[in-house]
């Protein structure tokens, strides 16, 4: 009995210390008291671009927000394509339901927002946003990549290509000495069958890919969220290390998936094993036509 006493108290006395000890760092650590959360990955919206007209895609946009409305979110990242032409008309339609979203959602740029440096600043301009960011929550750190200016080799994007390599590695390595757990999002995918693929239009090229899967690795990230490829789909690194995360969004798609929502839950400081993912179709979407053909004509972003 005064063993099991002794227990108790210790226990309590030590959950004490560590509440006090969570709110003066803004690291993970598997001792603290974690507060479990929610957040969702919104695939390419890409206003313009669904088979049945943008009004459509529009009316897909303010049902993901209905949708991410009745969950409790802590936050949602949108992975890029916001439009498909950045037309007048469809970049006011984003602006005009985008605040349907009563949960914060955080915007990332796709080929379709960014292909030179003019609309790099237009992008800025038009979702008030910028292009790369990262922030904190419960222990994690997101980092949110433009992997356009990442992955181009346009000369017009050199000086944004190097400083976002700089601010990659010291978000990285700033989170990491905060003792914080790492989960990455961009636009286009690493690689979508096997880390040593050829070059090709919806993967990183292998210019970078190395340098970048080396800092995934190194880092001991997990988890992945990208778009661009409108199917839904997981994929692996080959030593299981990682998961990237696609998922086609709610303009058009190319597989069997239809539109949806990658919900995920956090429940632990140790991302390796506690962070669940789960697909969730669209709901309310009456017309779920899959895409003829791949997509042709689309922003080039890199120099020839
Ligand atoms: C767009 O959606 C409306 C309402 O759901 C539907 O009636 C219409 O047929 C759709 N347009 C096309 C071109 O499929
Ligand atoms: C733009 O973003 C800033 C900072 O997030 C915010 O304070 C401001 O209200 C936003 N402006 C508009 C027009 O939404
Ligand atoms: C730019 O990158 C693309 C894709 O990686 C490559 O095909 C092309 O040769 C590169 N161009 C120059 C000028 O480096």
């Amino acid at each position: 009995m005064k063993g099991t006493f002794g227990f108790v108290v210790g226990v309590i006395a030590c959950i004490s210390a560590v509440a006090l000890a969570v709110s003066e760092k803004a690291g993970c650590s598997k001792k603290d008291v974690f507060n479990p959360f929610r957040f969702c990955q919104l695939g390419d919206i890409q206003l313009g671009f669904g088979l049945d007209g943008w009004q459509n895609d529009t009316h897909r946009m303010h049902l993901a927000a209905q949708q991410v409305n009745a969950q409790d979110f802590d936050f949602c990242i949108a992975v890029g394509d916001l439009t498909n032409d950045r037309f007048d008309y469809e970049i006011r339609a984003f602006q005009d339901t985008f605040p349907e979203f009563k949960t914060k959602v955080h915007l990332l740029p796709g080929n379709h927002d960014i292909n030179d440096v003019a609309t790099l600043k237009q992008f800025k301009l038009d979702y008030n946003v910028s292009d790369h960011t990262a922030f904190s929550h419960n222990g994690y750190r997101f980092i949110l990549l433009d992997s356009v200016t990442l992955m181009s080799n346009l000369t017009e994007f050199e000086p944004y290509t190097r400083a976002e390599w700089v601010w990659f590695e010291h978000e990285l390595k700033s989170a990491a000495k905060r003792g914080e757990e790492i989960i990455l999002a961009h636009h286009h995918l690493p690689f979508e069958f096997t880390e040593d693929e050829p070059d090709a239009y919806w993967t990183f090229p292998n210019r970078i890919r190395g340098k970048y899967l080396e800092l995934v690795k190194n880092y001991g990230v997990h988890h992945i969220l990208v778009g661009h490829r409108h199917e839904t789909k997981n994929i692996y690194a080959s030593d299981n290390s990682f998961t990237i995360y696609v998922v086609a969004g709610t303009a058009r798609f190319f597989d069997d998936n239809g539109f949806g929502i990658n919900y995920f839950d956090v429940s632990s400081c140790d991302s390796a094993t506690d962070v669940s993912q789960e697909y969730v179709h669209l709901q309310g979407a009456g017309l779920m036509k899959r895409s003829e053909g791949l997509p042709n004509g689309c922003p080039d972003i890199f120099a020839h």
